[in-house]
C-alpha cells in the first residue's frame, strides 16, 4: 500500500508520518518511509535546489519541472519497487503538493500538472492520501516555535523558499487541497490538523487501519 501524507507548510506532515510509521513498523507492517521533494541521492540534490532562498528567482515552470524530474527518479528507484517486494510505503508529500503548490498556489494550468503528475509518477496513484488541514497561521505559528526548538522532529533550520512565500500563496494552496480532497474522495482523508498531536495521530492511525483492513 501506498500512502502520502500532504498539507500545508507546518501542519504536522513529517511528526505525524514518524509516528505513524513507528507504530505500524511495530504492528509488524513492512513500513518504508521517504518524503518530497528528495527521497533519492539525485532527489535530494534536486531538493536542495528547490528549497534553497537563494533560488528566489526561480521561474514557476522550471519549478514544476524540477519537482516532477524528482518525482519520476523516486518512484523509479524506490517507490515502484517496494511495493512491488511488497512494502507499506509513507510519503512525506507527493503529486498532490505539485497540484496545490504549483496548480493552485502558482497558478499554473491544472491539466498540464495533471498529465505530468500521471508521467512522473508512472502512474502511480496513492492508495490513501491524508491531507492534514488546518489554518494557515497555525502552520506559521508551528513552524516558527519549530525553529525555537531544533531539537523536535523534523525540526531546526532557518525558513525555506516555499515558506518565505506570502500568506495569501498559502491560502491558495490549502484551499486547493481542499478542493483537491473533493475531487479525489476516493482516496483523499481530511483530517483536522488544528488538534494537538495525539488527537490528530489518532484520526491518522483511524484512516490508517481502515485502509488497511479493505486491503486485506
Ligand atoms: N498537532 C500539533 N500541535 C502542535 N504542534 C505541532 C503539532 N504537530 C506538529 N507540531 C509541531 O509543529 C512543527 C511543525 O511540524 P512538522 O515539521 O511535523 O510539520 P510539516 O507539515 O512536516 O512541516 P513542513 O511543511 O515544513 O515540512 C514541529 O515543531 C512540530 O513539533
Ligand atoms: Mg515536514
Amino acid at each position: 500500500m501506498f500512502v502520502s501524507f500532504e498539507g500545508i507548510e507546518g501542519c504536522g506532515k513529517t511528526t505525524q508520518m514518524g509516528l505513524a510509521a513507528e507504530r505500524l513498523a511495530g504492528e509488524g507492517y513492512p513500513v518504508v518511509v521517504t518524503r518530497e521533494p528528495g527521497g533519492t541521492g539525485i532527489g535530494e540534490q534536486v531538493r536542495s535546489i528547490l528549497l534553497a532562498p537563494e533560488c528566489g528567482n526561480m521561474d514557476p515552470m522550471a519549478e514544476l519541472l524540477l519537482y516532477e524530474a524528482c518525482r519520476a527518479q523516486l518512484i523509479a528507484e524506490r517507490i515502484r519497487p517496494e511495493l512491488e517486494a511488497g512494502s507499506l510505503v509513507l510519503c512525506d508529500r507527493y503529486f498532490d503538493a505539485t497540484t496545490a503548490y504549483q496548480g493552485y498556489g502558482r497558478g499554473l494550468d491544472l491539466d498540464l500538472i495533471e498529465r505530468l503528475n500521471d508521467a512522473a509518477g508512472h502512474g502511480i496513484e496513492p492508495d490513501l492520501t491524508i491531507l492534514l488541514d488546518c489554518p494557515v497561521e497555525t502552520g506559521f505559528e508551528r513552524i516558527r516555535s519549530r525553529y525555537r526548538d531544533g531539537s523536535s522532529r523534523g525540526g531546526g533550520g532557518t525558513p525555506d523558499r516555499m515558506e518565505t512565500e506570502d500568506r495569501a500563496f498559502h491560502e491558495r494552496i490549502r484551499q486547493g487541497y481542499l478542493r483537491l480532497a473533493e475531487e479525489k474522495g476516493h482516496r483523499i482523508r481530511v483530517v483536522d490538523a488544528s488538534e494537538g498531536v495525539e488527537e490528530v495521530y489518532g484520526q491518522i492511525m483511524d484512516c490508517l487501519h481502515q485502509a488497511l483492513k479493505e486491503r486485506e
